[in-house]
């Protein structure tokens, strides 16, 4: 696996490749590597040829009060990891490259964005649509894979793509969890051992709600209050929000409708901010 860390030499190699009539997919990540990064990576290399990971720890998408400084780094780590999953490239620029001082271009998608997560962190999807859009630009990919546990990114992700005709199919991985039903998350490793104990409310919840709607329950205002009550169980899981929403445009529902509608939750688990979904 070659590394690379400048724009013209990811470019370069984008250009060849696709000289040589060799399809690429791109997996963009902030590192931390868990098994559910592994598997979008493994995802990407039944999709194309050549995969390439980015690894960017992105700061225009962390707000004021958000972890930045202390978000988990493990290059090393990762590398050996990428390398393993299949990867045939990784992208590593640094914060100057992308972002330099004078640096004053970003992207805002105005619709998709501005629910669930926009409300709790105003500037996170102006963040990614924004590194996202560079990463399309510099590494030049057939096909590019976000995991389906960030419902929202990859919905905002599809509509950036389709508003602004990049010329890049996006490919939804599924959420891949820990054996005890935890959604994988860089974040996790914040937690403490009776923390995580707590935070699999998480699922149970989610589970929960996909019975309900099994055996006929469609009302969104019964399901949410269902979810917020399961979710109390624990003390230390205060609820950001519990919303059923479609899933392109992340606008409410008042009904589920099998197979079109998201629960996606957000909760602080102490100090840590947790999110997962699933599609009902
Ligand atoms: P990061 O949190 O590192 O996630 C990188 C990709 O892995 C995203 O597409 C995310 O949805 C996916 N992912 C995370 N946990 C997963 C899991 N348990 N199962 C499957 N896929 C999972 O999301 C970002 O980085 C950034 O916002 C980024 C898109 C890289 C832009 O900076």
């Amino acid at each position: 696996m070659q590394t690379l860390d400048t724009v013209p030499a990811m470019q370069a190699l984008a250009r060849d490749t696709r000289a040589a009539g060799q399809t690429i997919a791109l997996v963009p990540t902030m590192g931390a590597l868990h098994e559910g990064h592994l598997d979008l990576i493994r995802l990407a290399a039944t999709k194309s040829d050549v995969v390439v990971v980015s690894i960017f720890v992105n700061p225009t998408q962390f707000g004021p009060n958000e972890d930045f400084e202390s978000y988990p780094r493990d290059m090393e780590g990762d590398l050996a990891k990428c390398r393993e999953a299949g990867a045939h490239h990784a992208f590593l620029p640094d914060r100057s490259t992308l972002f330099p001082d004078d640096y004053s271009t970003y992207i805002t998608e105005e619709s998709v964005a501005e629910p669930l997560e926009g409300v709790s962190r105003p500037a996170f999807f102006r963040g990614v649509t924004t590194v996202v859009a560079k990463l399309f630009n510099i590494v030049q990919p057939h096909i590019a894979i976000f995991g389906q546990k960030d419902a929202q990114q990859l919905a905002v992700v599809r509509k950036m793509v389709n508003d602004l005709h990049f010329p890049i199919e996006i490919v939804a991985g599924e959420t891949t969890r820990a054996p005890d039903g935890l959604a994988l998350s860089s974040r996790n490793a914040y937690l403490t051992p009776s923390q995580r104990e707590g935070a699999l409310g998480l699922n149970r919840a989610l589970e929960n709600i996909k019975t309900m709607v099994a055996q006929g329950e469609r009302r969104a205002e019964r399901l949410m209050a269902e979810t917020t009550h399961l979710l109390a169980d624990d003390r230390r899981l205060r609820v950001i929000y519990v919303a059923i929403v479609d899933p392109s445009t992340m606008k409410k529902q008042i009904e589920v409708e099998p197979g079109n509608s998201l629960l996606a939750i957000a909760v602080w688990m102490d100090q840590t901010r947790l999110i997962d979904n699933t599609l009902l």
